[in-house]
């Protein structure tokens, strides 16, 4: 689906299990945090994260998500691939909080694989990182995965769809 067909018919909306899984993110980070955001598409759980009184920084590899956002709500969406993992000169290189929100099942498996690693470089050590994958991947895939990239896994929570990760770099 490209990008302006997501943007038109996407919910830009969070539901509640989503919104838990955002609430415990927050819960394991300070206020003056700083979170960085990848793949924020619409702008829904930035929106939330920011409404929460924390501050975040918006990425996307997607140009149309960059100007829709920039254009909706004014605010500074900056290029971001977390495949390549090259993170814009402005951009602290020490992340407190990674939000990686329905993203890793739009990548091949050597994009989680890179996507993780890079994950790991631009988080600051004992910072944290928030991903979901769907249901289809299975519970042991998602542990299998951490623990090849040395993730502390803090709390799996599951819908009907998806499994909610929020991990720990060791
Ligand atoms: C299904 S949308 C989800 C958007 C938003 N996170 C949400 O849940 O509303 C997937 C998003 O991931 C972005 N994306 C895909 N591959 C990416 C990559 N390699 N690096 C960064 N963002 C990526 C897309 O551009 C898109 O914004």
């Amino acid at each position: 689906m490209d990008a302006k067909t997501y943007i038109k018919h996407a919910s830009k909306r969070i539901n509640t299990e989503e919104k838990r899984w955002i609430d415990v993110f927050l819960s394991f980070l300070k206020n003056k945090s700083l979170i960085f955001e990848v793949g924020s598409g619409t702008g829904r759980f930035s929106n939330y994260i920011e409404k929460r009184g924390y501050f975040l920084i918006r990425s996307d590899v997607d140009k149309a998500f960059i100007k829709y956002q920039s254009r909706k709500f004014n605010k500074m969406v900056y290029l971001f691939d977390i495949i390549v993992g090259h993170l814009p000169k402005k951009i602290p290189k020490e992340i407190d909080g990674l939000f990686i929100g329905c993203v890793f099942n739009f990548l091949s498996p050597y994009g989680v694989n890179s996507a993780l690693t890079n994950s790991k470089k631009i988080l600051r050590s004992k910072g944290y990182l928030a991903f979901n994958v769907s249901m289809e991947w299975g519970e042991n895939d998602v542990k299998k995965l951490l623990k090849k990239h040395s993730l502390k896994l803090e709390r799996l929570f599951q819908d009907k769809w998806w499994y909610y990760i929020i991990c720990k770099r060791k």
